[in-house]
């Protein structure tokens, strides 16, 4: 998915400002995000809203954004399938979209 023109304008005004930067990697990708917020808050920033694909091929992202439905499941290297919205960013964090079977718990 492409990315919007001003990804800042996604994010909350308190993070938006925040100075913190750090660097994730989704799929062997950077992606530039603020210290402070979620792994699905700032992919959904730079516009990768497709978290994985169901066993059927179907999209999924972020959904209820607060732990509940697991629609967010990401690998995250090291710690196995979490939720994207309840993993905050660190520098260097890896992530991996799960494809089909491998995002069922
Ligand atoms: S969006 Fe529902 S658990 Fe993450």
């Amino acid at each position: 998915m492409s990315a919007p023109a001003n990804p800042a304008t996604l994010r909350l005004p308190r993070l938006a400002e925040a100075d913190g930067i750090v660097t994730i990697h989704l799929d062997g990708e950077p992606v530039a995000a603020k210290t402070g917020e979620s792994v699905a808050a700032a992919l959904l920033a730079a516009g990768h809203l497709l978290l994985r694909t169901t066993s059927g091929g179907a999209a999924r992202g972020l959904y209820c954004g607060m732990g509940v439905c697991w629609e967010c499941a990401i690998l995250v290297e090291g710690e196995g399938v979490q939720r994207a919205c309840m993993v905050e960013v660190r520098e260097g964090l890896r992530l991996r979209r799960l494809e089909g079977r491998e995002a069922a718990r």
